[in-house]
């Protein structure tokens, strides 16, 4: 049977997925801050709705719906609109209020299915660690926790993309965690230096069950929002290949 693959609102990116993201499967956006992870996550959420007939949650510890809003707005996005049209939904959940749950999975599980939810994004898995804290001891409540969530999303039928934070993006010292191996995708953003300023890099690490491109390629932030340049070879590589010329 063909696998579904559906698009990931991030121009360039279905490029390099060779066609998208397989339908219902669970992806993890990783790399340091200031990378385009969010915008990446509310991308696909947003076009999602907007443009693929897939309505989303958008699961945030900003404080400000707004806030998220104005800087999308500047990004190419109305999140409004299409909020206001009942396709696109963004549920807050700042850190400091955090208390006994994430949130109620039942309730949100209900949400899915009441707005024919297909697509949830989580930005990001701090969320699980500031209620699972890693200490010693604790490692595995944090795993589980984070195990059962992604199986209810499985068993919702959506497809889920997780945001984490890592502070090492060089691909070539990259450090994996022990939650990564759980997702069936993972595609890591980083931040390359060339000379005085820095170019943000992309590269898809694992899509399991289907193709894809392992090259790095420039992503840019503009008007349009975050796109990947799938024809494009970083300009901060180039030089390093030419410097083994000299
Ligand atoms: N309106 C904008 N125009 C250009 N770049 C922007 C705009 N808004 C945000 N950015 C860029 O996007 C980056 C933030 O992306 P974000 O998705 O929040 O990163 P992350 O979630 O990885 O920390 C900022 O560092 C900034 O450089
Ligand atoms: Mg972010």
């Amino acid at each position: 049977m063909a696998t579904e693959l559906i698009k990931t609102g991030t121009p360039g990116l279905d490029h390099v997925l060779k066609g998208g993201l397989r339908k219902g499967a669970s992806i993890l956006i990783t790399g340091a801050p200031g990378t385009g992870k969010t915008l990446m996550a509310l991308q696909f959420i947003y076009y999602g709705a907007k443009d693929y007939g897939e309505n989303g949650i958008f699961l945030t510890t900003e404080e400000n719906t707004d806030v998220l809003a104005q800087s999308a707005s500047n990004l190419g996005m109305d999140i409004k609109a299409v909020m206001d049209k009942g396709k696109m939904f963004i549920v807050q959940k700042p850190i400091a209020t955090l208390k006994g749950g994430i949130m109620s999975i039942k309730g949100l599980i209900d949400a899915i299915k009441k707005n024919n939810v297909k697509r949830v994004a989580l930005d990001s898995l701090i969320f699980f660690e500031y209620l699972y804290p890693r200490f010693d001891g604790n490692k595995m409540e944090y795993r589980r926790q984070v195990l059962i969530f992604m199986q209810q999303m499985k068993k919702a039928g959506v497809t889920f993309l997780v945001v984490s934070e890592r502070s090492v993006t060089d691909f070539d010292r990259l450090v994996y965690d022990m939650m990564d191996f759980v997702f069936e995708g993972i595609i890591i953003i980083s931040r390359v230096r060339k000379g005085s300023y820095f170019e943000r890099v992309l590269t898809v690490a694992k899509m399991r069950g289907q193709d894809h491109s392992l090259d790095v390629y420039p992503v840019t932030i503009g008007t349009e929002g975050l796109k990947v340049l799938h024809d494009q070879t970083p300009f901060s590589l180039v030089e390093k290949e030419q410097e083994g010329f000299k």
